[in-house]
């Protein structure tokens, strides 16, 4: 049986293809490269060695989706395709309500006509709100969110928990993944966002390599350690191989599970910044600018259920995030 990958082609999901396709599973990915580059595909095959079937398709696309569940044995799903922009979220509302909650209702229908019960899902800390104590756990009340994008992952973890409830052979781990950041240590694959990055590390990145002039710092008078904002940053590969626990698990397992997948950690923007200059011994000029609304000025995870669970912890370092994002920037200045 094989695995299938929406949105695989993606940051998250390539990287969490590599890291299955290492423990010996075999993937499928469904991608429509809205928002990533065919030649992904390549490098991971060069990373593992191994073939992917690719299905360039909308996840959204039910007869396209039933030809892929016909021709494919897939035993169970990770759902990464969706937008993820959450300024674009407020500008576009009904085109991230239709695109991320009707490509979910799609592929669970899909799903359910098929006899696939096993689905891990893409989902956020963004989920918790801004009026959660931080460090964030599970059982913590979600009652709403500051933006669309939230509110579409708000939205399709109650889709699965009602549909938990309704189908007592699905089996659903609901992934609220903190701020993921770095690249595979090849520096072959790596966080290719099109135009101005949104987030901040794919933006020092572009200002280290000399794409950007300088970084914007959102706000230095929050109540924090040093004024500015602090998250908890985890590294992809230790995101990737949270997937792949959270597959085992839901192989043993029914009903729905949210689990955090953080370092449990907070790092200051300012912190990350000379971090990110120090190990790679490259200038990241800055300039202090007004906050940036919506933001929150700190979050992070309590990861003791992931650890509980699924037997996993981050264990990369703040250093290993920035010298392999580093990698793959250096050597892909203009991405893939
Ligand atoms: C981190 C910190 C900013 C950019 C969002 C989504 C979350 C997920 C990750 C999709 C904050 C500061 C940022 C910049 C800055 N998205 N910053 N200058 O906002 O924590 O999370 O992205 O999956 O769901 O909510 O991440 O990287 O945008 O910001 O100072 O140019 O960096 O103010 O304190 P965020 P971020």
């Amino acid at each position: 049986m094989k695995v299938l990958l929406t949105g695989g082609a993606g940051y998250i999901g390539s990287h969490t293809c590599v890291e299955l396709l290492n423990q010996g599973y075999e993937v499928v990915i469904a991608d429509d490269f809205s928002n990533s580059k065919p030649e992904v595909i390549n490098r991971i095959k060069e990373i593992t060695g191994k073939d992917v079937d690719v299905y360039p398709i909308d996840v959204a696309d039910k007869n396209a989706m039933k030809k892929l569940f016909s021709e494919q044995s897939i035993g169970s799903v990770i759902h990464f395709a969706g937008y993820k922009a959450v300024g674009e979220s407020c500008q576009k509302p009904l085109m991230y309500y239709r695109n991320n909650i009707d490509a979910t209702l799609t592929l669970l229908e899909v799903m359910e006509e098929f006899g696939v019960n096993k689905f891990v899902f893409s989902s956020s800390a963004t989920v918790y709100g801004e009026n959660n104590p931080i460090p964030y756990v599970e059982t913590m009340p979600i009652t709403g969110c500051t933006n669309p994008y939230g509110w579409t992952k708000l939205m399709i973890e109650q889709i699965l928990k009602d549909a938990c409830a309704a189908n007592k052979e699905l089996s659903v781990v609901l992934l609220r993944y903190f701020n993921p950041i770095g690249a595979h240590p090849s520096g072959r694959i790596g966080e290719d966002p099109s135009g101005i990055p949104n987030n901040l590390l794919p933006y020092v990145a572009k200002v280290a390599v000399g794409k950007l002039p300088k970084l914007g710092v959102f706000g230095n008078d929050y109540p924090t350690v040093d004024g500015t904002g602090v998250r908890d940053y985890i590294h992809v590969v230790d995101l990737a191989k949270g997937h792949a626990a959270a597959l085992a698990y839901a192989e043993n397992h029914t009903g729905a599970e949210a689990i955090n997948l953080g370092s449990g950690k907070g790092h200051s923007v300012l912190e990350i910044v000379n971090t990110f200059s120090r190990v790679n011994n490259v200038p990241v000029p800055y300039e202090i600018k007004p906050r940036r609304e919506g933001d929150l000025p700190e979050f992070y995870a309590n990861a003791e259920k992931a650890k509980e669970l699924l037997d996993w912890t981050a264990e990369l370092t703040l250093e290993d995030m920035c010298r392999d994002l580093w990698n793959w920037q250096s050597n892909n200045p203009d991405g893939y």
